[in-house]
């Protein structure tokens, strides 16, 4: 039987990896600071612990997995990582965890490890004008990340990829472009757009305002969990290394998808557009590199996935409100 070692297994995406490998018949261990919110783990070996820690690394990187997979990160949306706030742990949690699990999975003979970088690493010139921004891989030189998170997901990836050079590993380098799904966080502050404004939309009754970040004509694409899940898959079982782009390139503006929202939830929404943490004026995937890798991109709608999405957010906030509000 094949293993496979999921770090960040109790977030958003391990927690997703962990369900769709025990599928494949892996046997799985996940490790985290914590057990997933939303879900049972279905992970057969949980571990609890710090990632930061040299020697809780060396205790479950202890041998020679057949796929290993860093998810493991300190992350959150725009509202967490552009306040500023929390740069120094950004950097300092983020940077220890993918210091140590390089290096021991090198010392243990692995001789790849998936690493999930982020669209947040290209630079801010590039993202300037909200109906052309560039992503391509490419375009990330000279760098210019506009959040201490993307320059620490740069140097992180630079990282992975200098063992490649310099120890023989073949470590493979994705750059996720804003996931969403299901069992993803959704309150609390470290939630991203679609299940921020799933959440806003839930709560409201028809012919209410919710508040939007910005004027709401700033660009992204979103990409729904499964495919983020098929691109990672792919990526780590092909002969390419990356850095390579995993992300949807159905731009919208986050005007367009508050109004998809509203539309799925059946409800009129009106919008007052309030100050607050932005990030880049636009952002799209670009997807040619990965079409010629790995002979596949995603192509699932994002309404599509936005459906199952308002359809699990809108059961939380029911679950969520007292009886008597
Ligand atoms: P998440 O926050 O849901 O999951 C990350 C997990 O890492 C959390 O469960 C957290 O507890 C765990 N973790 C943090 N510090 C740890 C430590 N010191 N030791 C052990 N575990 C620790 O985030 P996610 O959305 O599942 O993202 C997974 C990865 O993908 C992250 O590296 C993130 O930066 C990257 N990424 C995600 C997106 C996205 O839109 N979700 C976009 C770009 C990149
Ligand atoms: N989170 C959130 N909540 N964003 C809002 C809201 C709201 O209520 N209202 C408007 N927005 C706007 C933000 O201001 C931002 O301009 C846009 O929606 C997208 O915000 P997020 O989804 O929170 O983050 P992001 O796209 O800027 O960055 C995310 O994606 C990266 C990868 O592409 C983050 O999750 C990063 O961690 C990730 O790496």
């Amino acid at each position: 039987m094949k293993s496979a070692l999921v770090l960040g297994a109790g977030g958003f995406i391990g927690g997703h990896l962990v369900k769709r490998l025990k599928r494949e018949g892996f046997w799985v261990r996940g490790v985290d600071l914590k057990f997933h919110e939303y879900a049972e783990t279905e992970a057969d070996d949980f571990v609890i612990g710090d990632l930061r820690d040299q020697a809780f690394c060396r205790t479950v990187i202890d041998r020679r997995f057949d796929e290993v997979y860093q998810l493991a990160a300190d992350m959150g949306g725009a509202g967490y990582i552009f306040t500023g706030e929390h740069d120094a742990d950004i950097m300092h949690n983020s940077a220890s965890i993918n210091l140590n699990v390089a290096d021991i999975a090198h010392k243990r003979n692995i001789n790849r490890v998936f690493y999930s970088s982020s669209a947040c690493m290209y630079p801010a010139y590039n993202q300037e004008n909200p109906n052309d921004p560039n992503c391509r891989e490419d375009s990330a030189y000279p760098a210019a990340p506009d959040s201490e998170y993307g320059w620490e997901k740069l140097f992180s990836e630079r990282l992975f990829l200098a063992y490649n050079r310099n120890h023989g590993m073949a470590n493979r380098v994705a750059r996720y472009h804003n996931i969403f799904g299901p069992e993803g966080t959704w309150d609390g502050g470290k939630e991203k757009a679609p299940a921020a404004i799933c959440r806003k939309v839930a709560r409201a009754t028809s012919d209410d305002t919710i508040e939007i970040w910005g004027d709401g004509l700033q660009t992204r694409s979103f990409l729904y969990i499964d495919e983020c899940l098929e691109g990672t898959l792919r990526l780590t079982r092909s002969t390419f290394e990356g850095p390579v782009n995993i992300g949807s390139d159905e731009m919208v503006t986050i005007n367009q998808l508050v109004d998809t929202v509203a539309d799925i939830a059946g409800k009129t929404i009106h919008k007052e557009h309030i100050p607050g943490p932005t990030g880049v004026r636009g952002r799209n995937s670009e997807n040619s590199l990965i079409e010629e890798k790995l002979g596949w991109r995603p192509s699932q709608t994002l309404r599509q996935g936005l459906e199952q999405t308002y359809s699990w957010i809108e059961t939380q906030v029911r679950r969520n409100t007292p009886a008597s509000v």
